[in-house]
């Protein structure tokens, strides 16, 4: 058994709060959060295209994962594609892997083995949704050819659903002319937004409690300020306030005040 790090074990945790490593089950999701699930299960369940758009590290791939475990296995093959920074070529190979395929040598016999693969999905009642996530980061012929696999159709009913996930530049992409095939295929454009005040300590508390904390080791001012140092993105929450569990730690401080999360932003401005 590994033993929980001293800084961890000062506030009566069991692990580190703040880690990247969360359970679905374990997710947070306020209202706010459940409603952008829910279209984007809706989306999936009307076999439509979805564009879920926000900034870095405001919680869109965890979002991703609160999709996959909302879809009833029955029905739904969810393919995530971790690099979508390849040409087409490669792009599709990499598609072909997800799905278990054997990819070909050349561009269309790769676009052959997953379109046919997707018509038999199909036949087996079982819609496939492939995930792109980092989007804004897709090749222009990628792009190009996405509208392609979007308007990929039998019997007129879209055989697959593409959920694009990205950075709010993803939506000036997608609005450039060239693509504008692509984008009228996009059903649903949904944006998360930051975290805000409330949510803030709403997720502090969340967090630390699932670790084991018995109280919330950060006080009221400190969350206010912890939400303005953050600007309410989520990532940079668990970054801000690891360093200040491990500072409270050194100093033997059962509590962050505003205090030392204003010694922790000092230093961590300096690096
Ligand atoms: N719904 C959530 N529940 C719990 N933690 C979350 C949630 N969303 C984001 N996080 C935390 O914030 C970090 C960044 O989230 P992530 O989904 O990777 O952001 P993005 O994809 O927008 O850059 C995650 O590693 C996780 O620690
Ligand atoms: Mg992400």
């Amino acid at each position: 058994m590994t033993t929980a790090p001293k800084w961890v074990e000062h506030h009566g945790l069991r692990r580190p709060p703040f880690g990247k490593d969360v359970d679905d089950g374990d997710l947070w999701l306020p209202s706010s959060r459940e409603r952008v699930v829910d279209s984007l299960v809706d989306a999936c369940h009307e076999r439509g295209h979805v564009m879920l758009t926000g900034e870095p590290g405001v919680g869109k791939t965890c979002v991703l994962r609160a999709l996959r475990s909302h879809l009833p296995e029955a029905g739904f093959r969810l393919t995530y594609c971790h690099n979508v920074t390849l040409g087409r070529r490669d792009f599709y190979r990499q598609l072909c892997l997800a799905l278990g395929l054997s990819p070909k040598a050349t561009a269309a016999a790769v676009f052959h083995e997953v379109t046919h693969h997707v018509q038999e999905l199909g036949e087996a009642r079982m819609h496939p949704v492939f995930l792109l996530d980092e989007a804004h980061l897709l090749h222009q012929d990628v792009l190009d050819h996405l509208h392609i696999l979007a308007n990929y159709a039998w019997d007129q009913k879209p055989l697959l659903s593409l959920v694009l996930v990205g950075l709010p530049e993803l939506t000036d992409r997608m609005t450039l002319r060239r693509n504008r095939s692509l984008w009228s295929r996009i059903h649903a454009r949904l944006a998360l937004g930051e975290a805000r005040p409330e949510d803030t300590a709403e997720y502090v508390e969340h967090r630390v409690q699932l670790a084991g904390a018995k109280g919330n080791p950060f006080g009221p001012d400190a969350l206010v300020l912890l939400h303005e140092a953050s600007a309410g993105r989520l990532r940079d929450i668990d970054r801000i306030a690891t360093l200040a569990l491990k500072r409270a730690a050194r100093h033997k401080a059962r509590k962050v005040d505003r205090q030392m999360l204003t010694h922790v932003l000092d230093a961590d401005s300096l690096d």
